[in-house]
């Protein structure tokens, strides 16, 4: 049965205590930047974990779980132990129309009793992505969004004066002190601003075409239609968000972890990704160089399979973007991605990020619905800074399976 808000605020509440995790954002905002352009306080919402146990600080996440099929993967992700969980967006499958509609499938997402009762005992933060925030690859022309952001705040456990609920998106910033280091969790919305998607038509066969040339034995990878917009106006994130990111970028942060709904690294995919908004992409590596902002990766879902990709740009550490989608929903169809570096992992799946400090490396692992390690990359931390050390070098990370 789905718990009254008032319940679930209280539970909420509860597995953040549980966990050590203070959310001071909940009573007063830690941070609060300067207002916007479109006069909304970015606030940054810090979280206090008091972890001090041995071993490594674990962060899971996925993406992709709809509501209508069983999801057996939690008892994996559970046994995982993660200090906390990163829902990466499809977090369910509104893909609605109307308003009545919306509120519907939101009623559905909380009688997904496996994963609300993960939610109940499990500290956890949200962004959504096309499907919960409205339809299939919708953007910032979905006519319902002012509602889905109140339903998103609703289903989500949001105060009622959470900024989640009054700005362009439901972006949010968190910090967390994981074993005496700050861990900085930045989740963009990109789906409230985004402009249109540009699609070739030619390439437009449908999902149907395409899963059958893939039963068919074809092994060659198979695009999807969209390809990157030129227009300099095209964006993923709109300017209030941008001004909103380079704020959160400047923070200072032992580990930020960029929780973005669609692939950031992936090349030559055609389907929605961060190539798609070429301009918005550069200008997310521009501001790395511009605030010094080391220390970053990125997780990232929507595939409907698990990946690890990596980005080198001029003047920037490597940027691993680790996949994890398929908490229920898998894509068999062979996909393009220069940038791939290993995977796919096309079954169920979670994602895994275990920091081991006093190594002073990462361990990005996808593992499926078992809890077992199908994509694993060691990290040196020391290879995410922006100066040349001796722990730098390109053998600094190097693959594990
Ligand atoms: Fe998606």
């Amino acid at each position: 049965m789905p718990l009254s808000d008032e319940d679930f605020r209280a539970a909420r509440r509860q597995w953040l205590r549980a966990a050590s995790l203070l959310p001071m954002g909940l009573v007063a905002p830690a941070v609060q930047a300067a207002a916007g352009p479109d006069g909304q306080a970015p606030v940054d919402l810090q979280l206090h974990a008091l972890q001090t146990e041995a071993g490594p600080w674990r962060l899971a996440f996925g993406s992709c779980a709809r509501q209508s099929k069983p999801q057996p993967i939690w008892s994996a992700i559970a046994a995982a132990q993660p200090h906390l969980f990163a829902f990466l967006g499809d977090n369910f499958y509104g893909d609605a129309t109307t308003a009545d509609e919306l509120r519907a499938r939101h009623a559905e997402f909380a009688a997904v009793e496996a994963l609300q009762a993960f939610r109940r005992q499990h500290a956890h933060v949200a962004i959504w992505d096309d499907h919960d925030y409205g339809v299939d690859d919708a953007g910032g022309e979905y006519p319902h969004k002012a509602l889905s952001q109140q339903l998103f705040c609703d289903s989500w456990g949001e105060a009622a004066d959470s900024p989640r609920r009054s700005r362009s998106g439901v972006f949010q910033a968190y910090r967390i002190q994981a074993q005496g280091r700050t861990v900085q969790l930045i989740l963009p919305d990109l789906r409230f601003n985004r402009t249109p998607l540009l699609s070739d038509p030619g390439r437009r066969t449908g999902y149907e075409r395409m899963m059958a040339a893939a039963q068919r034995g074809n092994q060659d990878p198979i695009p999807g239609w969209y390809v990157p917009n030129p227009d300099p106006a095209a964006t993923l994130l709109g300017e209030a968000q941008w001004q909103w990111l380079d704020a959160q970028l400047a923070q200072p942060a032992d580990l930020r972890i960029l929780c973005s709904s669609v692939q950031l690294a992936a090349e030559g995919t055609g389907w929605e990704c961060w190539a798609n908004f070429s301009a918005d992409r550069e200008r997310l590596l521009q501001t790395l160089r511009r605030q010094r902002a080391e220390n970053l990766v990125v997780i990232s879902g929507d595939m409907h399979y698990g990946e690890l990709s990596r980005l080198d740009a001029p003047g920037l550490y490597p940027i691993w973007d680790l996949t994890s989608s398929g908490l229920t929903e898998v894509w068999a169809v062979p996909t393009p991605n220069s940038r791939r570096q290993q995977g796919v992992v096309a079954e169920v799946n979670f994602g895994l990020i275990e920091i081991d400090w006093a190594a002073r490396a990462l361990t990005l692992s996808v593992r499926d619905g078992a809890g077992r390690p199908r994509i694993s990359q060691r990290v040196a931390l020391d290879s995410l800074r922006l100066t040349s050390g001796p722990d730098s070098a390109p053998n600094a990370s190097q693959r594990t399976l």
